[in-house]
């Protein structure tokens, strides 16, 4: 069984996101989104609220499933037995970022391969933190948020905020 890993934070879960979500899950046997933290981020939404949220945008799609973890990326992938990461690209700027991280998954679990997938044009110019903006001012965020959620995060962002 071929099983992939999709790590981020997800602080939320963007129309970007589950772009990569649905195109990785025809790849592979099982996708497992893996909800991590960045340690250069704070977090609004805690570990169960995004959880939650992604679960919301992921029932028509049987051989995913979403889960968290408080450690290494690499760590959590050993524990799921899957052997590849995904990562999405958004554009040359993505890229240094990510191939650092690459090359230091590899260096810690040299077994794990790193696969990236490009992001689709219509998500290329959307992000988590400008998602929160424009919910926090009271943009509208169709599109870029899954529909099933908006409203959930609207709501977060009103209390918090
Ligand atoms: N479409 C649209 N937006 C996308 C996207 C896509 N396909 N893919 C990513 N993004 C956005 C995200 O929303 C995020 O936006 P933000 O910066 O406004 O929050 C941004 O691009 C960066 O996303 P990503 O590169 O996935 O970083 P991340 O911060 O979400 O996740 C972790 C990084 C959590 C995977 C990484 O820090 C990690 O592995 N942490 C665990 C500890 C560890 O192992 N560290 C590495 C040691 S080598």
């Amino acid at each position: 069984m071929k099983i992939a890993v999709y790590p981020g934070s997800f602080d939320p879960v963007t129309c970007g996101h589950l772009d990569i979500i649905k195109r990785s899950c025809k790849l592979f046997d099982k996708v497992i989104v893996a909800v991590l933290n960045n340690s250069s981020k704070s977090p609004l939404f805690s570990f169960d609220e995004r959880v939650e949220l992604i679960k919301k945008c992921i029932t028509d799609i049987p051989n995913c499933e979403v889960q968290s973890f408080g450690g290494l990326l690499v760590d959590f992938v050993k524990k799921s037995g899957a052997n590849t990461i995904i990562k999405g690209l958004r554009a040359i700027s993505d890229f240094e970022y990510e191939f650092q991280m690459a090359m230091l998954n590899k260096k810690l679990a040299p077994d794990i391969e790193t696969v990236f997938m490009v992001t689709n044009l219509n998500c290329l110019y959307i992000s988590s933190s400008v998602v929160k903006e424009i919910c926090h001012f009271g943009g509208n965020a169709e599109g870029l948020i899954p529909s099933e959620i908006i409203k959930d995060i609207k709501d977060k962002i009103e209390k918090e905020c």
